[in-house]
């Protein structure tokens, strides 16, 4: 039997986040277009005596162990389902920032269920993944299956999109993070009283990533949420400006935020954007990276 899994599981930057108005269930409906990027986490999953997360990382402190944390409730739900005992130790090797935008959770998640699932020889269908990653959020499916693609619903129901290219990027983490919930509350309360149009994902979007076309997709970029994350934490605006004024050819929040990301046309300009960002004393700290990224991939 196996004794160990490793998955390494890719963040996300939302090249679209097109936000309808709050659903009866609290959720809004969103036309989200996600592309994985080159930060990962590492989730391994090892048996134990009982289910217990550690977490190693720069962020490692504000990760929470108990069975709130998404790789937990992956792998009770997995055992669940199945029948069987979930006495495990999942370790998460944290690069993804937290609370940062780029479903760092979520790819804990998505790690922890398909590291089980090879652990334990579950054999669950490639449904039955995705729909327990639905069930553990709106992101999750996504962290499992990388690459891009187009989220309806609350962001669970994915069409898989061609990307043409690779699209070099600067993520730009904040000195703090920013709570999901607080900036979809912000995003109704600067929407009060006003009639949010039904989310529709960008053709000339779509058309970009499938020609791997950094110019055009840097026309067509956009976050909804961006306007409440920037209502939450205003410093983001000198983050956003310094990028630009680096040569950037696109710069918005991530997700959520407070991550911010910024497109650059080719590997060489990347890196003196976050050079420059570095310098800029707007951020705690930079990283440079490509996209797409393959999703939760089982390692060795
Ligand atoms: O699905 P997930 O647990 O990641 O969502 C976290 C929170 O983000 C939700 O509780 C909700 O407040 C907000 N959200 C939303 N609409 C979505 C996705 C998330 O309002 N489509």
């Amino acid at each position: 039997m196996t004794e160990t899994v490793t998955v390494r599981v890719p963040a996300k930057v939302n090249v679209q986040l097109a936000v309808g108005g709050a659903r009866p269930d609290g959720f809004h409906d969103l036309a989200n277009v996600f592309l994985a990027v080159g930060l990962h986490d590492e989730v391994t999953v090892t048996p134990a005596d009982e289910l217990r997360v550690t977490c190693a990382g720069p962020d490692a402190g504000q990760v929470p162990l108990d069975r709130t944390n998404l790789a937990a409730r992956a792998a009770l739900e997995l055992a669940r389902r199945h029948g069987i005992d979930p006495a495990v130790h999942l370790h998460i090797a944290k690069d993804i920032p937290v609370a940062g935008g780029m479903a760092g959770g979520s790819a804990d998640g998505a790690g922890a269920l398909l590291a089980c699932d090879t652990l334990w020889g579950t054999n669950a269908s490639r449904e039955e993944l995705l729909d327990i990653c639905a069930e553990l959020g709106s992101d999750v499916p996504f962290s499992l299956v990388g690459g891009a693609a187009l989220g309806t619903g609350r962001g669970e129901k994915l069409r898989l999109l061609d990307v043409g290219g690779t699209f070099h990027w600067v993520f730009a983490m904040a000195e703090r993070g920013l709570s999901t919930p607080a900036v979809f509350r912000e995003f109704d309360r600067m929407n009060e009283g006003v009639r949010v149009p039904e989310p529709v994902a960008s053709q000339d979007l779509l058309d970009a990533l499938a020609k791997g076309d950094a110019g055009a997709l840097a026309r067509t970029v956009s976050n909804d949420l961006q306007p409440a994350a920037l209502s939450l934490f205003p410093a983001l605006a000198d983050t956003l400006a310094a990028g630009r004024a680096a040569g950037a050819l696109a710069a918005l929040v991530s997700g959520s935020g407070p991550t911010t990301a910024f497109l650059a046309p080719d590997a060489e300009s990347a890196r003196a954007v976050g050079r420059a960002l570095q310098d800029s004393g707007t951020c705690r700290a930079v990283r440079v990276t490509q996209s797409p990224a393959p999703g939760a991939t089982v390692l060795g």
